[in-house]
């Protein structure tokens, strides 16, 4: 079987089309033959930089993919040949809150990831999908749906009427917007660019900004709200947007911090957060009971993720070129089977 791997810290264009064993499955384990891997942002810093993530060559790349059951371990119970799953990005977070320990199940990271044609995952790192949604549909769930639903239910869901901030049109915003309009919570999206946000509109945003235009869209954010501030910021962009994400949000609100955008490193003013009692939190995708309860919303609704573009195995590499690119909105997804 063919896998996609990471053989030099070369980038996505040294990724390596690898013939490997067929994988066997151990106690409490399940094969799953994989249909589709959709991709996410830490799958290509993983790829463009494997060497700061200590990670071995060879490593698959990719956390997120849909397929279907082909082989049972020892063990397994509540699952069968055949079934139709999803990975879950950490192999091993049923629920409860993470821990180190957690961390260290990352599909694509610390644990191999799933752009191959079978993979082996433990049971547990394993979750049916909703029956309406193709493969490549269900395979845009695991990393970016969860961490917009996560980041939109916790510590205590957004309720209907309270406003949300996205900022940007990639996976994770895209979701968020989609999962705004489902549990009736008001929606101010960002993007550099107003075709995007049009369709933003049309997924039900109620105002937008466009933030290369309105660098101080913070103070537009403001003026949206009479002057209060959003209830919740869905922060992707990290140091070059928290500060105004913090002064975008209303006294006693919330941001799930959730991404790094515009870089790794950045100032922010502690005051803001202290003055306004606002709880910055951060997102590390989710819980596979959130997973659960996060499909039973989307099958309740039939939403249907917005998938930007389709890539043919063999052409995985363009995929990430097109992620490096950020013309894309919503999600890209590799066809493998
Ligand atoms: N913590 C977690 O568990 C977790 C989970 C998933 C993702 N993430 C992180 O969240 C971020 C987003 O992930 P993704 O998969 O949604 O990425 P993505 O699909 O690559 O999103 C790219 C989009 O983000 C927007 N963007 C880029 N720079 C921006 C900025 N300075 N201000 C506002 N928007 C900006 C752009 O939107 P426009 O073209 O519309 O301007 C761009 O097209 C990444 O940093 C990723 O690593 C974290």
């Amino acid at each position: 079987m063919r896998a996609w791997e990471i053989v030099s810290d070369g980038g996505v264009d040294a990724l390596a089309l690898n013939e490997n064993p067929m994988p066997a499955p151990g106690p409490g384990q399940v094969v799953v033959k994989i249909h589709a891997s959709s991709i996410n942002y830490r799958d290509l810093t993983t790829i463009e930089d494997p060497v700061t993530r200590k990670l071995p060559y060879p490593t698959i790349p990719n956390s997120d993919a849909a397929g279907e059951i082909v082989a049972l371990g020892a063990g397994v119970e509540g699952l069968a040949v055949g079934d139709r799953v999803a990975s879950c990005f950490f192999e091993d977070w049923p629920a409860g809150p993470i821990s180190a320990a957690i961390m260290g199940t990352a599909l694509g990271g610390a644990h191999p990831g799933v752009l191959a044609e079978h993979v082996v995952l433990s049971a547990g790192g394993v979750i049916p999908i909703p029956d309406h949604l193709t493969w490549r549909q269900a395979a845009t769930l695991p990393c970016a749906a969860l961490t917009a639903w996560h980041a939109l239910s916790e510590p205590h869901p957004v309720q209907p009427g309270e406003t949300v901030l996205l900022l940007g049109t990639g996976g994770v915003s895209v979701f968020a917007q989609q999962f705004c309009r489902m549990m009736g919570v008001r929606t101010i999206a960002t993007s550099s660019s107003d075709a995007k946000l049009e369709r933003m509109r049309e997924l039900g945003a109620m105002e937008t900004i466009n933030y290369r235009d309105t660098p101080d869209w913070d103070r537009t954010v403001r003026q949206l709200t009479d002057g209060a501030g959003v209830d919740r910021v869905i922060e992707v962009g990290g140091p070059g947007t928290l500060q105004k994400s913090i002064a975008a949000t209303r006294v006693g609100g919330h941001v799930a911090l959730i991404g790094i955008l515009s870089g790794v490193a950045g100032t922010v003013s502690p005051t803001d957060i202290m003055r306004k009692s606002i709880t910055v939190r951060g997102i590390y995708v989710g819980s596979r009971q959130m997973f659960a309860e996060m499909n039973a919303a989307i099958s309740h609704h039939q939403l249907e993720p917005v998938i930007d573009e389709t890539f043919a195995f063999e052409d995985a590499r363009s995929a990430y070129h097109r992620m490096r690119n950020a013309g894309h909105f919503g999600k890209l997804v590799i066809d493998v089977a």
